[in-house]
């Protein structure tokens, strides 16, 4: 089981950037405990950040037949990326999409998500718990799936 994680824009200043809604934990700590957490499940990590739409859908394109399962939080091109929408369509990997706040309590621009329609589902507003709660939901989305299969 490989689990691809990507950060989109501006995530790597988590920690600095405006605390009083996203919270005091860098994105390095955010990694920390997701490596340790997919040890504790039994799952391969890989993690990417970008500030830069055109290396994300690189990522997602490249994950074809690597990858089980995605985790995003694709930052502000959740609310403004076909592409990046497009990509996770075609590659058709299953895809958690996770946001450190609640999109539905804040400005009404960030209450759509291209991101939603082609996710397995989404995780909003659980601060960096979001993230392990997204990575947990992938590994068992997973397992369930091939659970099935197996059948
Ligand atoms: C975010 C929410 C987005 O609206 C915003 O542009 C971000 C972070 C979140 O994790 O809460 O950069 O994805």
């Amino acid at each position: 089981m490989k689990v691809l994680v990507l950060h989109g824009p501006n995530l790597n200043l988590l920690g600095s950037r405006e605390t009083h809604i996203y919270g005091a934990v860098t994105l390095d700590g955010i990694n920390r405990n997701l490596d340790a957490l997919a040890k504790e499940l039994g799952a391969g990590l890989t993690i990417h950040q970008s500030n830069d739409e055109g290396d994300l859908v690189a990522w997602i394109q490249k994950a074809a037949g690597q990858y089980d399962a995605l985790v995003i939080n694709p930052g502000a091109y959740t609310h403004t990326s076909i592409a990046l929408r497009d990509a996770i369509a075609a590659v058709d990997i299953p895809t958690v999409e996770v946001h450190l706040s609640n999109l539905y309590r804040r400005e009404e621009f960030r209450q759509h998500s291209y991101i939603a329609g082609v996710a397995v589902g989404q995780i909003s507003g659980f601060g960096p718990e979001s993230y392990a709660l997204g990575l947990r939901a992938a590994v068992s989305h997973v397992r369930a799936q091939q659970a099935t299969a197996k059948k």
